[in-house]
């Protein structure tokens, strides 16, 4: 051999040893990995050593290629989107029965569609609904993750129900774990959906994972907010790190190295938190990690308890890292396997009286308790029945044939554990036999088969008593009718014409069956030759006939009713005391016409404008009686704003077509010797700003409770300018002052129309921005484009002012920089300090904080600089009665309560909160009366 050739096979040698390593290397990662990029077209490694694979071979939906800047990884410059539909679009991923996996799915919207409508949808394990996906930035990665045990061969992710936008994806990733982590003892009815992992003290804002996390777990950092908006950080918080190593002991579901490495320590005695917990209330998992990273020397001690406020138990025990662990740097966990959280947890580690140290905190992982769906009756037979199929489009729609949405070709029953009640496979191209699965299907009502070629005979359905249609014409089915047919209680359609069927009709089958054999020419007639047979096929003609004349005269019926519903709510609306066709020129050009009222009925009903109730920036308004006995407010127009009768008439018109039970009601209108009035009805209580801030005295003041019912109130109208009326309408001025307050403190939108109707009528206002100031939208007021999301940013301020009591601007009550509301509660809620804006005239055991901190964060969103990033007046909506709920079951909770309980949970809860000077002098009497 020359040297040459030594060369060449070491090379050879060393070349193959590589790739064996890089083999290795690779499957030990891939075993039980898969990582899969929606929307992609090219297998890649990333750069921690992630095997992708693109989804390619997805049947459904399409893909789209988005650039992001914050987000350059490959896996997010693709998607995969689905049709907003009622249908579901599911992933099936192979696993390994018996065994736990971590299934992560992650979604960057990245305005694919262009639309920049932010989506909304669900996602579902199996027949397990996830959770729901709500986009609410362009740019930022949303992620949803979920431990379950693997029950079967394959297991789905399924995308469905779009609230909003296109229902996408942007990867989907399984993770084997092993042997018996995230073991619970409810996991055969539980899945554990990650609610929050987090590396306290770390050193960056990237979070650990794979290949420091083996399972690819992602550790988040606590620099950054967005994690679980992670605040309310204690003063004297400090960052410890170490590079020594950590022994993990015996612990389970241990954090990586690098997460245990870097901790946080308390160093003036506290550790405070307030973070988001997606998902709950609920009942759920919760561990925290802890391990001994600063040299302490012999005679310290390093001893802290939990405080949860409202949970005084978890006080009782004392966490010592060191006497469980024996010596520094090793692992401690302990947790609790079923905890009940709230959304917004609270949470405090304080040191013992006794303790030199402070509190540390290395790591934490919560997870929530989803309860597993029992899937529908029929699952594992339609998989069967869909396997026979696999080479169609229909027969791969995996998931549950029928939750959280059916397959396309089924009908399910609403019952919480649905069964089939219809299978659809008309003209599908079907051959060979009928399958048997269909058979067992128990609760099948109507099965349709016809139009295929299917063979064979027609198999026993005894089984399935409930069936009452049966489609199997048009196919090449042979043999005998089965007897078991006639056997069927609840038959009442049989359709096998046009196929090769021998034998006789069983003659039952054609008494009470409407049935069709016609066109299989080796089929007799039963027992009594053609004559009966005529004349059932006779009779089932005639009762056909009679059938459909009854349909039609039944529909004729209901067709009538419904014209004279129509009728008769159009004479309701004619009738109406204030439409007045007659009255104006108006009512030639529109249906129902504003009321014109005359001066002398205005200055009757005023007693020539002696009351004034309210002025604004459209006019003075004055209180009224009519002379039916109705009271009514009566807005007297600034005088130069409107410029043609015509114009204004017209816009007057288009008011009195707008009616909602959440805006004022527009009653009519005056226009006489130059003035423009308008009549509304009259609203008791006033305006919201009266009753925040302004004359009623502060014991008064209305409660949080309230409050959120006038928001909730606000919003529905503002809802319903948006959305239900067409051309939609922009308020343009939303403010406190506003919202008026009927006899029973509800609430209603006024004034709405009217800016666009002086802006239009008035020729020399017409490019001028109208609003007001403290409620204007800063993107409207620079580029002058006026859309719905600028009432939202006006909403969102007033609901800053609900929460507050504060004026929109004040030149004191904001701190020397600050005259605007928005910066002011911005820079308080980003800190996690609510208390700082809550309205003092509220007492603090009125309102949850839980229901306050959704408010807060909603109005936050409400508020933000450009209108796409802003939520819908739909989406606020729902937050309100969300927290109207939580404020409710609050209530509820309160009331129950013991006045020692609520005595100290006020108390844990108030140190918790916002007192922060407090934190340095923590004793044990503080802690006594929780160690019940
Ligand atoms: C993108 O990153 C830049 C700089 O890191 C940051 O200022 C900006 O807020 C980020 N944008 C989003 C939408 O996260
Ligand atoms: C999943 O398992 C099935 C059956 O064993 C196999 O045919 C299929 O290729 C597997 N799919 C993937 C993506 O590995
Ligand atoms: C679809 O989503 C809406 C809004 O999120 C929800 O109210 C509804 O219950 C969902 N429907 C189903 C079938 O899950
Ligand atoms: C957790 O505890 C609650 C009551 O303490 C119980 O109702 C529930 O079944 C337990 N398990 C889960 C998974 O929620
Ligand atoms: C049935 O087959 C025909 C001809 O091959 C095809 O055009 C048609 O799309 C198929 N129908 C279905 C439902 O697959
Ligand atoms: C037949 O139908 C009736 C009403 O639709 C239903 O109540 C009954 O359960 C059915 N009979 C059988 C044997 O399933």
């Amino acid at each position: 051999m020359s040297e040459q050739e030594m060369m060449r096979v070491s090379l050879l040698l060393s070349c193959l040893l590589a790739s064996t390593c890089l083999f290795t290397s690779s499957s030990a990662q891939s075993a039980g990995f898969v990582s899969l990029d929606c929307g992609g077209t090219e297998p890649f490694t990333d750069e921690l050593g992630l095997n992708w694979t693109p989804d390619d071979h997805h049947l459904f939906g399409a893909t789209a290629n988005i650039s992001s800047l914050n987000e350059t990884k490959t896996q997010y410059t693709t998607l995969r989107h689905f049709p907003a539909d009622s249908r579901k679009y599911c992933y099936t991923l192979n696993v390994t029965s018996r065994n736990r996996y971590l299934v992560r799915a992650t979604f960057l919207y990245g305005n694919f569609d262009s639309n920049n409508v932010y989506p909304k949808f669900d996602i579902s394990l199996g027949a397990t609904h996830w959770t729901t996906i709500v986009i609410s930035e362009a740019a930022t990665v949303e992620t949803a993750e979920l431990v379950f045990l693997a029950s079967s061969p394959s297991v789905s992710v399924c995308l469905s129900n779009a609230t909003t936008g296109q229902p996408f994806i942007s990867t989907l990733e399984l993770r084997q774990l092993n042997g018996s982590m995230y073991l619970t003892e409810f996991e055969d009815k539980f899945h554990l959906s990650v609610s929050a992992r987090i590396n306290f003290g770390a050193e960056t804002e990237d979070p650990v994972r794979y290949p420091d996390d083996p399972y690819d777990r992602i550790w988040e950092s606590d620099l950054l907010k967005k994690a679980n908006y992670l605040v309310d950080v204690a003063a004297g918080t400090m960052r410890v790190s170490t590079t020594s190593p950590i022994d993990n002991g015996a612990v389970m579901d241990k954090p990586p190295q690098k997460v245990m490495q870097t901790a946080v320590v308390g160093t003036n005695g506290s550790l405070t938190y307030r973070m988001n917990l997606e998902g709950f209330p609920g009942n759920g998992r919760a561990f925290t990690y802890f391990a001994e990273i600063e040299d302490l020397a012999e005679d310290e001690s390093r001893k802290f308890r939990l405080i949860l406020p409202d949970h005084p138990e978890y006080s009782k025990s004392i966490v010592d890292v060191k006497e469980n662990t024996q010596r520094a740097y090793k692992v401690y966990e302990p947790g609790y396997v079923n905890i009940t959280l709230p959304y917004v947890l609270n949470f405090r580690f304080a040191k013992t009286a006794d303790s030199s140290r402070g509190p540390i905190l290395n790591a934490m992982e919560i997870s929530k308790y989803l309860e597993k769906s029992g899937g529908s009756v029929d699952a594992s037979v339609m998989a069967d029945l869909a396997s026979l199929y696999s080479s169609t489009v229909w027969g791969q729609e995996g998931g549950d044939p029928c939750l959280p949405s059916p397959w396309s070709w089924v009908t399910c029953s609403s019952d919480p554990q649905p069964r089939v009640v219809a299978v659809k496979l008309s003209d599908m191209n079907l051959t060979g036999d009928i399958p048997s699965e269909l058979t067992q299907l128990t609760g099948l009502v109507e099965l349709l088969l016809d139009g295929n070629s299917l063979t064979g005979s027609i198999p026993d359905f005894s089984r399935c008593l409930n069936l009452k249609i049966i489609h199997l014409e048009n196919n090449r089915l042979t043999g005998k009718i089965p007897s078991s047919l006639a056997k069927l209680p609840n038959l009442t359609e049989l359709y096998l014409q046009n196929n090769l069927l021998t034998g006789k009709i069983p003659s039952s089958l054609t008494k009470n069956v409407i049935s069709n054999f016609t066109g299989n020419f080796n089929l007799k007639e039963s027992g009594d030759k053609g004559r009966k047979l005529g004349v059932i096929i006779g009779a089932s003609v005639g009762a056909i006939v009679l059938l459909i004349v009854t349909i039609i005269s039944l529909m004729c019926m209901c067709k009538l009713k419904e014209d004279n519903k129509m009728r008769k709510t159009s004479a309701e609306l004619t009738t109406r005391p204030h439409v007045q066709r007659a009255s104006s020129t108006l009512s030639e050009a529109h249906g129902d016409a504003a009321h014109c009222f005359t001066l002398y009925e205005i200055e009757e009903a005023t007693n020539k404008f002696e009351k004034r109730i309210g002025s604004g920036g459209f006019g003075i308004v004055y209180y009224g009686l009519t002379k039916e006995g109705k009271e009514i407010a009566v807005k007297v127009l600034g005088n130069n704003s409107y410029q043609g009768k015509r114009e204004f008439a017209n816009e007057v018109t288009l008011l009195s077509r707008i009616h909602h039970r959440n805006l004022v009601q527009f009653l009519g209108y005056c226009q006489e010797e130059g003035r423009n009035m308008l009549v509304y009805e009259f609203m008791h209580n006033g305006t919201l700003k009266e009753h925040l801030y302004g004359v009623v005295p502060r014991d008064r003041r209305i409660s949080w409770i309230k409050r959120l019912e006038i928001a909730e109130d606000a919003a529905r109208g503002i809802e319903y300018l948006h959305t239900g009326c067409v051309p939609a309408i922009i308020h343009r001025d939303l403010k406190t002052s506003n919202i008026l307050l009927d006899k029973h403190m509800r609430a209603k939108v006024s004034d709405f129309g009217l800016s666009k109707l002086a802006v239009d009528g008035t020729s020399h206002v017409s490019s001028i921005v109208r609003g007001t100031v403290g409620y204007l939208d800063p993107e409207y007021y620079i580029s002058q484009q006026l859309t719905e999301k600028s009432d939202v940013y006006s909403f969102g301020v007033i609901l800053l002012e609900l929460i507050s009591g504060q004026e929109a601007i004040s030149n004191e009550n904001f701190g020397a920089n600050c005259r605007n509301i928005v910066q002011w509660a911005k820079m308080h809620i980003d800190n996690g300090d609510i208390r700082g804006i809550i309205d003092p005239a509220l007492a603090e055991d009125d309102y949850s904080l839980q229901s306050m901190w959704k408010i807060a964060e909603k109005a936050l969103l409400c508020v933000k600089p450009h209108g796409n990033m802003r939520p819908s007046m739909s989406e606020v909506q729902k937050d309100i009665q969300d927290a109207i709920r939580m404020e409710k079951e609050a209530l509820v909770g309160r009331g129950g309560m013991s006045d020692e309980f609520s005595r100290s949970s006020a108390h844990s809860s108030s140190f918790n909160m916002g007192m922060r000077d407090n934190y340095v002098t923590i004793d044990e009497s503080v802690l006594t009366p929780t160690a019940r």
